[in-house]
């Protein structure tokens, strides 16, 4: 949309808004432009031409809740023009913007001047976008909290959980070397690769309601882990008809297997899911390359929704599962975070996905380990 027909200028007078159209300077913003962090001094007045723009508070050191976002014909930035009090949030463009900007002191020049019924129709706007802002904050608050009750919960009854889940794997051994059938085995392997799922689900949960990741580093050869890690999940890959095919260089590095596990599972069941129940590939590879292990998972399913593609690795981002919880790679991100790595992926709809980590190689095993 062009400035003239942005709702803001409506507000005034012909006059008033030729003149704030003239003052105003267009200009385009690449993603993840920060347009301004909490508690800058307001200088602008910005109006949405295209794009979106999110306000978002930082709650730790990639942590941020946002709090509300601008879409076309929105504008922002005037409680701080207004009253002159610093900014509340951080402004932070998503995708290809253009916005219009009008200076503090000539915007506040053009109000002064202006007719009462035009600050009504401001402050009417405000008033709405602020009620919304708040409901929003207030639901997302409530989320969170829940979740934060549902970890403490957790805590308590993780204890008592385990010993159930350790009474049906072993019963169902016992259960497999009593009755040496296939039919038998192959329930049996079911029983505790489920067993095995909701142990993880649970662990994911804890370490999330922890907020932390405490590393059990030991060297470890990446094409056996992954070996494990494909046989752990035959039954489930069976049922679910997908193939998993691994292709590993003889990498050893210093890293803590579970957790590595639990990053390869939540990516694993992740496109698994996205198959939807018709089945798919999902190629694992690892290799040492420039200093760094490598390792690539890729699937041929749908794709990640592209709405939720630039804040996948956000806590409760999901999409399109009615049980999802939006954890599960934000928990990936968290342990490669920790292992001093970087997660990343490409998305194309229709034609799949791919996960890149890489592990430096200071978390390389030392030839002394
Ligand atoms: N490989 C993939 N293919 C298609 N969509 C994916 C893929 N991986 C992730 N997604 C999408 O990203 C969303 C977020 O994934 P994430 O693992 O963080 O949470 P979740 O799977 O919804 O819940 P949880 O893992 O906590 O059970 C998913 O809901 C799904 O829509
Ligand atoms: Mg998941």
């Amino acid at each position: 949309m062009d400035i003239e027909s942005h709702r803001f200028i409506s507000f005034f007078e012909s006059e008033q808004a030729a003149e704030l159209c003239q003052r105003a300077t267009v200009e385009n913003f690449t993603n993840q432009t920060i347009l301004f962090e909490e508690g800058e001094k307001p200088d602008f007045l910005y109006l949405v031409l295209a794009g979106r723009v999110e306000f978002r508070k930082k709650l730790g050191t990639n942590h941020f809740q946002t709090l509300a976002t601008a879409l076309p014909n929105g504008y922002f930035g005037e409680l701080g023009i207004l009253d002159g009090q610093p900014r509340s949030a951080q402004a932070i463009v998503y995708g290809g913007t253009v916005l219009g900007k009008i200076e503090r002191h000539h915007l506040m020049e053009i109000v002064n001047s202006t007719k009462g019924s035009v600050v009504v129709k401001l402050f009417n706007y405000t008033i709405q976008r602020l009620r919304e802002s708040t409901e929003a904050y207030v639901k997302q608050l409530v989320y969170k909290e829940r979740m934060v009750l549902m970890g403490e919960m957790l805590n308590t009854v993780i204890h008592d959980l385990n010993s159930p889940l350790i009474g049906i794997h072993l019963s169902s051994s016992v259960l497999k070397e009593v009755h040496t059938d296939t039919e038998t085995a192959q329930w049996c392997d079911l029983i505790q690769a489920q067993a095995k799922r909701i142990s993880a689900m649970t662990e994911d949960l804890l370490e999330f309601a922890q907020g932390n990741t405490i590393l059990r580093k030991q060297p470890l050869n990446l094409a056996q882990a992954l070996e494990i890690f494909q046989e752990l999940n035959s039954v489930y890959l069976r049922e679910a008809q997908v193939e998993l095919v691994i292709q590993a260089e003889d990498v050893v590095v210093n890293a803590d297997e579970n957790k590595l596990m639990r990053v390869w599972q939540n990516l694993l069941n992740n496109a698994v899911e996205s198959f939807n129940g018709h089945g798919g590939r999902v190629e694992i590879k690892a290799w040492e390359r420039e200093k760094q292990v490598q390792i690539e998972i890729t699937d041929n399913g749908p794709g990640i929704p592209e709405v939720i593609r630039e804040r996948l690795f956000e806590s409760f981002v999901t999409y399109g599962k009615g049980t999802g919880t939006g954890l599960g790679t934000a928990i990936a991100k968290s342990i490669i975070d920790a292992h001093g790595g970087k997660i990343s992926f490409e998305s194309y709809s229709q034609h799949g996905t791919t996960f890149y980590i890489s592990l430096p190689l200071e978390a390389k095993a030392l030839n002394s380990c």
